[in-house]
């Protein structure tokens, strides 16, 4: 679907843009998304079962394997015109905050610059006891790995179920919400709060919402521009748009 003009006229005026993604965005470059993740290999289990503390306390072994399989997988895609898009729609606003719901790292490898991991990044590693980072650990083969400070078990950096979210990320992420003329939310279910509150938030505060989605979600209905296509295709659009159009504010 092709963004409408009205959408293009209302962004060249734009000097804060806002963007929220979800799993959508990585799912061109072959990541499943959340739910698809359990297809295959993992078809037995709930999202609940495995990205959960007590899950990792019941069975810390099977989660860091889940994890390492995820990490492996996400090691070996590539970003796609989606990831790619947002880099270069970074450089035509005068503030840009791009907010990830996302643990691939697949936009800082695109090359976005103001990314806030809202969820954490599957690719750092942290101290269940301490929660600090951990960046190198002696290969003990311990399935997980030990702390090499304190021993503990040491779990992906990523927000579980029924944990809280980053507070610093949070409160950007929420700042950037409510500060921005234009809040884009792509590829994500709006399922999951806190981030599935962020349009709502951005929509109340007087910004224009658009939502880039291939399915309706809970949200579709309250947003001004509703784009129904996939992200890989949608965001290139947008952007040869905008940029065949000059900024109205003569920038
Ligand atoms: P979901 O798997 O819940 O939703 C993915 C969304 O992407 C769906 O709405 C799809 O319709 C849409 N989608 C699929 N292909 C797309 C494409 N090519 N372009 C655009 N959209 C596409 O993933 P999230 O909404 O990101 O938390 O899930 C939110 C959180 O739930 C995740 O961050 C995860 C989970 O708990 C953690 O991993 C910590």
């Amino acid at each position: 679907m092709k963004p409408p003009v009205a959408l293009i006229d209302k962004l060249r005026s734009t000097r804060r843009l806002t963007v929220l993604t979800g799993a959508g965005v990585s799912a061109e470059s072959g990541v499943p998304t959340f739910r698809d993740a359990q297809t295959g290999l993992w078809a037995n289990f709930k999202p609940e079962d495995l990205a959960t503390p007590r899950a990792f306390l019941r069975n810390p072994k099977l989660v860091w394997e889940w994890y390492a399989w995820r990490r492996g997988l996400v090691a070996t895609v590539q970003p796609n015109p989606a990831h790619l898009a947002l880099v270069e729609m970074e450089k035509l606003f005068p503030e840009f905050t791009l907010i990830t719901q996302n643990v691939d790292g697949l936009h800082q490898r695109a090359g976005s610059r103001n990314v806030i991991e809202l969820h954490g990044n599957i690719t750092r590693t942290k101290c269940f006891q301490e929660n600090t980072v951990v960046t190198d650990w002696p290969d003990t083969g311990d399935v997980p790995p030990k702390c090499p400070r304190c021993g503990g078990l040491l779990r992906p950096d990523v927000v579980w179920f029924e944990e809280a979210l980053p507070e610093k990320e949070l409160n950007a992420a929420t700042h950037a919400s409510l500060t921005c003329d234009v809040f884009l939310s792509v590829g994500t279910s709006s399922l999951v709060y806190p981030a599935a509150g962020l349009p709502g938030a951005a929509l109340n505060a007087g910004a224009t919402v658009v939502e880039i989605n291939p399915q309706p979600t809970p949200f579709t209905d309250r947003a001004h521009f509703a784009l129904a296509g996939p992200a890989g295709i949608v965001l290139p659009e947008l952007l040869a748009m905008l940029r065949a159009t000059p900024r109205g504010d003569g920038e």
